[in-house]
């Protein structure tokens, strides 16, 4: 098992450039089966979750290339249309080729993603809406066979829950279906924009993206194109929450502070002060850090759930009393016990944390049980007192190029190793 042995230090001081969006990169790269010809995608971060992604299009005959941070994808000439269960379990995003298959084959035969355990994360409301667009799913054994016997077809589809996932799914799908999709109760996240643009970028006719009702008109081909992901605002959101545990100042460089909106204000109001200029955003903490209002994760633009394992840490160093009610994803506290192996005092009662802060955090043996748990202790350990050895890093680097070559620039002390 990997890990990171980490010595806390009591202040960070530097510049960070932010790296591109992994929550972008998943689905736009899936985008790319759509398209025969040379996909050419910058700001592609090279990530474990990205390898799997290339993983997947090579075995259905697509060719990847990840140089530096350009991805260059060719899905010209498939040659298969099934995807082996190993690779499905490599990332929940696995889900995203139903959508990108059946619209660029009309059929595939895959099982159930893989992923983090954050939860059940059922794909049910995909499944229900590739269903009204004409796909038909026959599963057994775990494996679900698409077809699509009438040919893919536009369709109106209300999503119970503005699933990010549900909403590129049938984005993807809807590209090259026949007529009009209207996706009611879309995700709204600044991922779905980053795709709508990838998508418009290669001719499809989009609009609506980024509001709740998003509009698909099918082309008959998309081509080849040029695309730089965007950033990704979850690392920008590390990168201030550690800054915030450990104090001191530094400037994030390639991220924007529009849409880390809920985040910035809630360190704000935990004493932070952040300015932001064009794509900078610039955090300085040289206070003690105050229990905030009661924080609730949301679908964007509400508090981001990934981001909320993050400002628990922050929190469980903030004086005062400081609540967090997780609305998205029920396995998103499990980073909490371990934190109180660091010396918090955080009392979970299903999807509500009670955090009392604390002056310090003190060094121990902590386990990261998914991505973001694993960031938070990381950032944690940054500001703790004495050594933390932090276990299960592998889930880290499906979603961080490097953490710890990032936070050793800015005054981390921090070393991979095997333990
Ligand atoms: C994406 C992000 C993840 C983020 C999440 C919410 C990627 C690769 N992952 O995950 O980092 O935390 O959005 O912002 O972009 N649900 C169902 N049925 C479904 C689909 C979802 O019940 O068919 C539920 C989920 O269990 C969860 C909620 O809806 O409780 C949100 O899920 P969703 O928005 O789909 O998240 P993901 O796309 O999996």
């Amino acid at each position: 098992m990997q890990g990171f042995v980490i010595e806390g230090v009591d202040r960070l001081q530097g510049e960070i450039t932010v790296q591109g969006s992994k929550n972008a990169a998943l689905p736009i790269i899936a985008g790319c089966l759509l398209v025969p010809g040379e996909v050419v995608l910058k700001s592609c971060p090279a990530l474990s979750d990205v390898y799997s992604s290339m993983k997947i299009l090579s075995c259905l005959g697509g060719r990847c290339r990840l140089l530096g941070d350009t991805l260059t994808v060719d899905c010209t000439a498939l040659s298969n249309d099934h995807i082996p269960d190993r690779l499905m379990r490599l990332m929940r995003s696995s889900s995203l080729y139903l959508g990108a298959c059946v619209g660029r084959m009309g059929r595939c035969t895959l099982s159930y993603p893989g992923g983090c355990e954050l939860g059940a994360r059922p794909i049910d409301l995909h499944l229900l809406a590739l269903e009204k667009m004409g796909v038909c799913f026959k599963e057994e054994h775990g494996v679900i066979e698409c077809t699509t016997p009438k040919g893919l077809h536009g369709a109106q589809i209300s999503l119970s829950f503005p699933s990010v996932g549900a909403t590129e799914n049938v984005m993807l799908a809807a590209a090259l279906a026949k007529g009009e999709t209207v996706i009611y109760n879309s995700a709204r996240e600044p991922e779905i924009i980053d795709l709508a643009r990838f998508l418009r970028a290669c001719g499809a006719k989009i609009t609506g993206e980024g509001t709740s009702i998003v509009r698909i008109s099918g082309v008959s081909r998309l081509s080849p194109c040029e695309y730089e992901i965007m950033s990704d605002r979850i690392v920008a959101a590390t990168y201030l929450c550690a800054a915030a545990l450990a104090g001191g100042e530094l400037m994030l460089k390639n991220t924007g502070a529009n849409e880390l909106r809920p985040v910035i204000d809630t360190l704000c109001e935990a004493g932070c002060d952040i300015y932001s200029f064009s794509d900078r955003v610039y955090i300085s903490r040289k206070r003690p850090l105050k229990a905030v209002g009661t924080v609730r994760t949301m679908p964007y633009p509400g508090f981001p759930t990934d981001a909320q394992p993050l400002i628990t840490a922050v929190l469980s160093r903030a004086k005062g009393v400081s609540v967090v009610v997780e609305n998205i994803f029920e396995n998103r506290f499990r980073l909490n016990p371990e934190l109180v192996r660091m010396g918090a005092n955080i009392k979970t009662e299903g999807r509500i944390a009670v955090i009392e802060g604390t002056a310090a955090l003190y060094g121990a043996r902590v386990m990261a049980s998914d991505l973001r748990a694993g960031a938070a202790l990381a950032a944690a350990a940054v500001s703790a007192q004495g050594i933390t050895e932090l276990g299960n890093i592998e889930y880290i680097d499906r979603g961080y190029e490097r953490l710890e070559a990032s936070l050793t620039s800015i005054g981390a002390k921090i070393k991979r190793t095997s333990i």
